[in-house]
């Protein structure tokens, strides 16, 4: 079937979430010079990321998605791509062994710039500023200049994009990776104080790997041991910049968004009529559609309809974000709607959104037990109704951050002011992270062990 869409038509559909741009001229300019830079991504690595989501559907492989609520200017360096890469592998390896099933990368990174807000501006002092909205669009700062949008933005945050994914394919395959460094950190956080509980789950692939090696199984021998597929993905929202790196491929005659390997629309822009949509069904791209209270299953039927038409596996993944105590009322319904519609889908769990908090000493916070208690909510009701928990999505960090609470390496609410670097929501440190991981892992091994149990 040859679908009719052109890659600007968002533009005649209403558009929420996106800056005026005052100077249309300027804009125009970025435009034409952003369409002709070599995209980021290859079509064939976006169909090949899409075939292994097609395996998370199946629960045949997990999705872990992760990385900074906001990539910022300011923070950009290759220690911090290194460290939230590490992180990543660290929990990949810790979930592969839960789940025992391949754990498919994709990082928030290289990308995900933009970003939709609660209200339009911000008041402080007596003062009311247009929001900010990412380093690609305006500035962090509370001036009137600072929050003018500006489209030679977008050209930065191509380059900190080209230059993050060009790090990250290098740390992907040039020994980095290797299973057994990445485990040997591991075993560090595992034997620290208060750190017990994960300690045997860490001795158990510490053994599996010292028999591996014994068997000759080793990283010089198979190249999957010390080589990773990494992928990256952003919320499409600035649609002027993901239309400028639009690209046809040339062997398929497929069209792609050159931005990121997966993109995702978020809770805030997928009306079904809206631009975000119009924009998204017509790339090749696998698809993330956040799913937060308000989507109604009307709604949820026709997304799928538009952005899934051919009811492709590995297309559509539905991120989940409702907050702890909410899974049960909502996810039920949705879950109900896919399985009438026959829909293939990934179902992925975000369990940062719905739970962020004002602490006491004013910062924006995440509880750590709250983030946990989503996503047992998640596994617990997909074990009700017989359907696969696909994967999971965090914004976290590597760096040694306090910006959410808890965790056996415990941050207080009088601690969120140490080191509260994030520019928009608060992130998961390195600690946080991987002891997520492992109870995640707890999760999917319990899985299977019912699975197993059952038969
Ligand atoms: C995000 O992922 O950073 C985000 C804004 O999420 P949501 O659209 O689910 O609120
Ligand atoms: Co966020």
């Amino acid at each position: 079937m040859t679908r009719v869409w052109k890659k600007s038509d968002w533009r005649a559909k209403p558009r929420v979430q996106m800056p005026d741009y005052p100077d249309s001229a300027a804009l125009e300019a970025v435009e034409a010079r952003l369409s002709k830079y070599p995209p980021l991504v290859f079509a064939g690595e976006s169909r090949k990321l899409r075939a292994e989501l097609a395996k998370a559907a199946r629960g045949e492989a997990f999705l872990l998605q992760g990385g900074d609520c906001a990539e910022s200017f300011a923070e950009f360096s290759a220690d911090a791509i290194r460290e939230t890469f590490k992180v990543m592998l660290q929990m990949a390896v810790v979930l592969t062994y839960g789940a025992k099933v391949p754990v498919v990368k994709v990082g928030r990174m290289a990308g995900q710039f933009a970003k939709p807000r609660s209200a339009p501006t911000e008041a402080k002092g007596g003062v009311e500023l247009p929001s900010y909205r990412g380093d690609i669009i305006n500035e962090l700062e509370f001036t009137s200049e600072a929050r003018i949008p500006n489209p030679e933005k977008m050209l930065q945050a191509y380059t900190q994009a080209a230059a993050s994914l060009n790090l990250l394919r290098a740390f992907s395959t040039g020994g980095f990776a290797d299973i057994h460094r990445v485990h040997s950190w591991t075993t560090g956080f595992a034997e620290a104080d208060k750190a017990e509980r994960y300690r045997e789950l860490s001795n158990r692939i510490s053994d599996a790997l010292s028999f591996m090696s014994a068997a000759g199984l080793n990283s010089d021998r198979i190249a999957t041991m010390s080589t990773v597929d990494f992928y990256t993905s952003h919320e499409a929202l600035l649609l002027e910049y993901e239309e400028a790196l639009t690209r046809v491929d040339s062997t398929t005659g497929q069209t792609i968004a050159g931005s990121g390997h997966m993109l995702w629309i978020g809770d805030r822009t997928r009306q079904p009529d809206g631009a975000h949509v119009e924009f998204c069904r017509g790339v090749i791209n696998p698809i993330g559609l956040k799913c937060g209270p308000s989507m109604t299953t009307e709604d949820l039927k026709v997304l799928m309809a538009k952005l899934n038409p051919e009811n492709e596996a590995g297309r559509l993944t539905l991120i989940s974000r409702f907050g702890a105590g909410k899974v049960g009322e909502h996810l039920p319904r949705l879950i109900e709607t896919v399985r009438e519609e026959g829909a293939n889908v990934v179902w992925v769990c975000d369990p940062m959104h719905g739970n962020t908090i004002k602490s006491a000493t004013g910062y924006k916070t995440r509880p750590f037990d709250r983030v946990l208690g989503e996503v047992r909510e998640f596994f617990a009701v997909h074990r009700e109704q017989g359907t696969v928990p696909g994967g999971v999505h965090f914004e976290m960090t590597g760096q040694d951050v306090t910006e959410c609470t808890g965790g056996v390496r415990e941050v207080t609410e009088e601690d969120l002011s140490d080191r509260y670097h994030t520019a928009c929501d608060p992130r998961l440190n390195a600690s946080q992270s991987l002891e997520l991981a492992f109870l995640v892992a707890e999760e999917l091994s319990n899985r299977r062990e019912e699975a197993r149990a059952a038969i």
